[in-house]
């Protein structure tokens, strides 16, 4: 159990130590925590256009945890994990997220398999094996946010277009870190959104 952020992340980085994780452990661990507007707020950076990555902790080396902020409207592309697990805790607001399997070739639609919404402190998982994900803000009215756990850490991931299933290679940016807003990247790069 986890009475607020920080605690969360103490928690975290123990179990993360073990090299052999367990997926139904973390997901209660990061359930426990009830999200308190107070804990995160300094992470959370919005921006008018796409939705931002905020990096919270680098887990000694062996997670990313990072506050996603998803304005009305934005969502990411459908992508790969790299092979990596995800776990996806709503702290503000909903998302909707849609599975994919992935493309047997490169020349039709994606297919999708699901959907689902993503509920107020619910905790969402996925990895490469489980398939391929989108995640949006669906609402027209309310920003989300959430808490997202990567590990072990990485550093780009796979797109895919959802009419002709081609691939490309996206660069995972932070907006911001330790509540710092990242300086200005000038290399061009393409970005999950
Ligand atoms: C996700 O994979 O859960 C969201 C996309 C991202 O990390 O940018």
């Amino acid at each position: 159990m986890a009475k607020n952020l920080q605690e969360l992340i103490q928690k975290l980085r123990k179990i993360f130590q073990d090299n052999q994780i367990n997926v139904d452990e973390v997901q209660e661990l990061m359930e426990s925590y009830k999200s308190n507007p107070q804990d995160w707020t300094k992470y959370a950076m919005f921006d008018q256009h796409r939705y931002t990555r905020n990096l919270v902790d680098e887990g000694n080396g062996k997670f990313n945890l990072i506050i996603l902020c998803w304005g009305e409207g934005q969502g990411s592309s459908i992508h790969d994990h790299s092979d990596s697990h995800c776990f996806m805790k709503m702290l503000q607001g909903e998302l909707k997220e849609t599975l994919f399997d992935w493309p047997k070739e490169e020349g039709g639609d994606m297919t999708e398999r699901s959907h689902r919404m993503l509920k107020h402190n619910s905790v969402a998982y996925i990895n490469d094996k489980i398939g391929l994900h989108r995640v949006e803000n669906v609402s027209h009215t309310e920003g989300s946010v959430s808490l997202h756990l990567y590990s072990p850490p990485f550093q780009t991931c796979k797109v895919f277009d959802q009419r002709t299933s081609h691939t490309a290679e996206a660069k995972m940016t932070f907006w911001s870190k330790y509540g710092e807003r990242t300086p200005f990247e000038t290399t061009a790069s393409k970005e999950n959104n």
